[in-house]
This record gives structure tokens, sequence and C-alpha cells, in this order.
């Protein structure tokens, strides 16, 4: 599964040569670059590092970003697993799984459901080498109701990785548009949160809201839970409006915004549609590069094994 170092420096320098075409924070606000090392060492042993990728706000690039920053962090030689926590299962969709395949036997949904079940028999292989996941389902959408009277109710995600949580190095949770219990016991079970932000004007107002839950979670079930970055998305270069929203979310939070920046593009949408990440659809495409620079800077950061 894990890749040996030479590779991991040729992918590297494959995307450093093409940084200068990337969107990026700091050269966007005028400010001093932010260079980030090309070579990543392998992953310490240990747990795996749980990040959840969280906004209520829909259509922002959370699944986007699961898929392919976890792609990303595969290529890197980081066993990686994906947790499709959304009822619209777009994730699991995103990676080849037709919607009449989808059953809920082995989705996430059934794991929750049935205390008996393994979690390993649900794990399935996606078409990246080290990249693994596990389905999401429609009937997640019936959590808030079904665990209402659930004694520690905020807990079961975490349980259920428990017994995984040293086969991988970084486990990857997209979470549903919404702050309600499937959101909370994702952040119940997270190291840290990654908070994809369209580059548009309201999106900020949404920002406390994610933030102000997050301390909710650090009062009450998980005191570690950090915020790893906020990550613009949908990002336009053509428009004065992207960049002010941008200068904004840095201004408002320097020390969390992400350097690197997604830039909005079609090929998003292609990757989706044909089952797979954009990393392997369109492998030296600027969304391509622009994952790869994430996972490098949450690793730099320290936030990622
Ligand atoms: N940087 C981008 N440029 C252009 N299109 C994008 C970009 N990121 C995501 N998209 C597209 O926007 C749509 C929504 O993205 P995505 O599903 O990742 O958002 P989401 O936050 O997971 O949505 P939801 O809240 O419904 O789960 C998808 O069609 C996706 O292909
Ligand atoms: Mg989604």
């Amino acid at each position: 599964m894990a890749k040996g170092n030479s590779q991991v420096s040729r992918l590297d320098s494959k995307s450093t040569n093409r940084d200068g075409e990337l969107a990026q924070t700091t050269l966007l606000l005028g400010r001093p670059p932010i260079s980030i090392p090309e070579v990543v060492l392998a992953p310490e042993e240990g747990p795996a590092t749980v990040i959840s990728v969280v906004n209520q706000k829909g259509g922002v690039g959370k699944t986007t970003t699961t898929i392919n920053l976890g792609a990303a962090l595969a290529e890197l030689g980081r066993r990686v697993l994906l947790v499709d926590f959304d009822s619209q299962a777009s994730m699991t969709i995103g990676l080849g799984i037709r919607p009449f395949e989808n059953e809920q036997y082995g989705s996430i949904w059934y794991l929750l459901n049935d205390p008996q079940a393994d979690i390993r028999e649900a794990i399935l292989k996606s078409n990246v080498p080290g990249m693994d996941f596990i389905r999401g389902h429609e009937d997640l959408a019936a959590a808030e109701a079904r665990f209402v009277s659930e004694i520690a109710k905020e807990h079961k995600l975490r349980k259920l990785l428990a017994p995984i949580i040293n086969d991988y190095d970084v486990i990857l949770i997209d979470c549903s548009p919404s702050l309600g219990t499937l959101t909370v016991n994702a952040l119940t079970a997270s190291h840290g949160v990654i908070i994809p932000m369209e580059c548009e004007f309201f999106a900020i107002h949404g920002l406390s809201l994610v933030k102000e839950t997050i301390q909710i979670i650090k009062s009450n079930t998980n005191p570690e839970l950090k915020i790893f970055g906020i990550l613009a998305t949908r990002f336009d270069r053509k428009t004065a409006h992207s960049r002010e929203v941008l200068e904004l979310i840095a201004n408002q939070f320097p020390d969390e915004v992400f350097d690197t920046i997604i830039a909005r593009t079609i090929r998003f949408s292609e990757s989706t549609s044909q089952g797979e990440p954009i990393t392997t659809f369109a492998s030296s495409s600027v969304g391509a590069l622009s994952y790869r620079r994430l996972a490098r800077e949450l690793i730099y950061r320290g936030d990622s094994k």
C-alpha cells in the first residue's frame, strides 16, 4: 500500500514545477510566499489522524475535497480511509458506485445500526492504490430520529472506527451539509476539521456557525478537536469578488486559512461523473495539482501524518 520515497519525490516535484499556476492566498494578497517542502517523509507509526470535512452550507466542495485530498495523500504514501457520512452518498457515487448498487448492507448506516457488524467487511478499495472507503447510504437521513434517545449517541462513529484506527494514517469523513447528529458524531471522532468555503460573500456568515459548533463539541465530547484549516474553494481569479472574499477570510482567520486555494474548474464535475478523483482523471490539471499541494501543506503544518 504505502509507496516508497522515490515515488513521493517524483510526484512532489511535478506539483512544485506547476505551483506558479496555482492560486495561493499569499500570492493573491501580495504577502510573502509560503514555501511548502517538496519532499514529504514517510508517515510516523501510530493511529490515524481523523479529519472531518465540514460546512453546513451545501455545495461548497466538501465531497470534492474529501475524495481529492484523500487521493493526493494516498499518492504521498499515506494509507487513507474515506467515510461517506452523508445521506446524499455523493462521495460513494463519486468513487464509482452506481446509486442502484448502493445497498444498505455494508454501508456506514448498516454499521451504525448493528453492534455485531465487522467494520473491516464494509471497507472497499477505490481505484487509487492506498485509498479505501466506506459507503454512505440514503437511510443516514433517519439518524436524527433513530438515535435521539440513545445514550452516548455522539460517540457512535468514534467507537466504530476504533478497531481500524491503526490500519490507516489518515481517515477523512465527508460530512453532510448540516450540523446535526451525524456531524456531531464526526466531530467527536476527529482530531481536526477542514472547512471548505466557497469564495462568496454569504459563506463568511456560515463560518461562525461552524466555529460555534466546534466550540460546543470541544466543551462536551471532544476537548482536543482543532480547526486544521479553512480551504477557499471554487475560487474565480477573474472576479474581484472572489479576491475580496479571500481577503476577508484571510484577515479574519489568518492562522487558519490554507495557502492552497482550489480554483473553479469544470474538471471536478467531469471527474465525479466518471467516478474517480481528479488526480487520476486529469492528473496534471490545475485541480489535481492544487489538491496535491493541499496534501503537502496539511502534512507540513503538522495536521496530517
Ligand atoms: N473547485 C471547484 N470548481 C468547480 N466545481 C466544483 C469545485 N468543487 C466542487 N465543484 C462541484 O460543485 C458541486 C458541489 O461540490 P461538492 O459535492 O464537493 O460539495 P459539497 O459541499 O460536498 O455539497 P453537499 O453540501 O451537497 O454535500 C459538484 O458538482 C462538484 O463537482
Ligand atoms: Mg457533499
